[in-house]
């Protein structure tokens, strides 16, 4: 279908003109859907990202939903966030840019954001039954049309590049190479995929200060941990793990 070069990844593809958000949709055909499904809008009317804030969506990006029904614990479902981080950097790298991976959730480009990534799932205790993998990739439209307070810390893949790029190529690409690191992600130890994405990040080695809800912690990013979270070098020589939240570099 649509010319992909994949075998799990896209074998069902919902296409819209519009949505409020490809994650919601997708939510909602999730439990019926197939492994692979695809739900992809040209533009999105209420594009969420994390923390609740909104995703500013117009058309000429790729927002786009994948829905994974992988035999893992919940506590491991932030792997597939770096999963998809991973895929998107080969993407960008196969037409020409030099992307890197922020913790948790973000690919920048000269170090403004160009694609920020939004997992969900539903879940029993003990088991997952489905993953919304979603992908907001800024791709053909210029940064100019975005409001005041993101332009200065994003950056598209038209504005880096100076011109546009072909979008149904970019999905294909991207699709590809997810399902690679898909099929990798499911058959293999998660720790190569983790030195991967170590490879490709540039937290690792800085200072940082992640500011959740209920706190604020300051140390240096030392690592990855086997669920997806950041390991922190506090201050005082301790590590914490940190699961979730903003990070900022200080
Ligand atoms: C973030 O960096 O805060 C995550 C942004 C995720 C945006 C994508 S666009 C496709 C999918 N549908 C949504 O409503 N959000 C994600």
């Amino acid at each position: 279908q649509a010319g992909l070069t994949t075998d799990i990844l896209g074998t069902d593809i919902r296409h819209f003109m519009e949505l409020e958000s490809t994650n919601d949709y997708a939510k909602t055909i999730a439990r019926d859907a197939h492994e692979g499904t695809v739900v992809v809008a040209e533009a999105q009317k209420k594009g969420r990202g994390r923390k609740g804030f909104d995703w500013v969506s117009p058309q000429g990006g790729v927002w786009i939903s994948i829905i994974l029904k992988p035999s893992i614990v919940p506590a491991n479902a932030s792997r597939l966030t770096l999963v998809g981080g991973l895929a998107v950097v080969d993407s960008l790298k196969s037409i020409g840019l030099n992307p890197s991976l922020k913790w948790p959730n973000d690919v920048l480009v000269n170090g403004k954001k160009i694609c920020g990534i939004l997992t969900e799932m539903e879940a029993e205790i003990d088991r997952v039954e489905y993953i919304v993998l979603g992908l907001g990739i800024n791709l053909n439209f210029n940064t100019d049309t975005l409001p005041e307070e993101i332009r200065d810390g994003s950056t598209t893949i038209s504005d880096e590049l100076g011109t546009y790029v072909d979008r149904l190529d970019f999905v294909r690409s991207l699709l590809y190479n997810l399902e690679q690191y898909y099929i990798h992600f499911k058959t293999q130890p998660f720790e190569e995929l983790m030195e991967r994405w170590i490879d490709s990040s540039d937290t690792i080695g800085r200072n940082v200060r992640i500011v959740t809800p209920s706190k604020m912690v300051d140390g240096r990013a030392i690592g990855i941990t086997l669920s997806g979270g950041l390991l922190l070098q506090k201050h005082d020589g301790s590590t914490e793990e940190i699961m979730s939240g903003r990070c900022i570099y200080i």
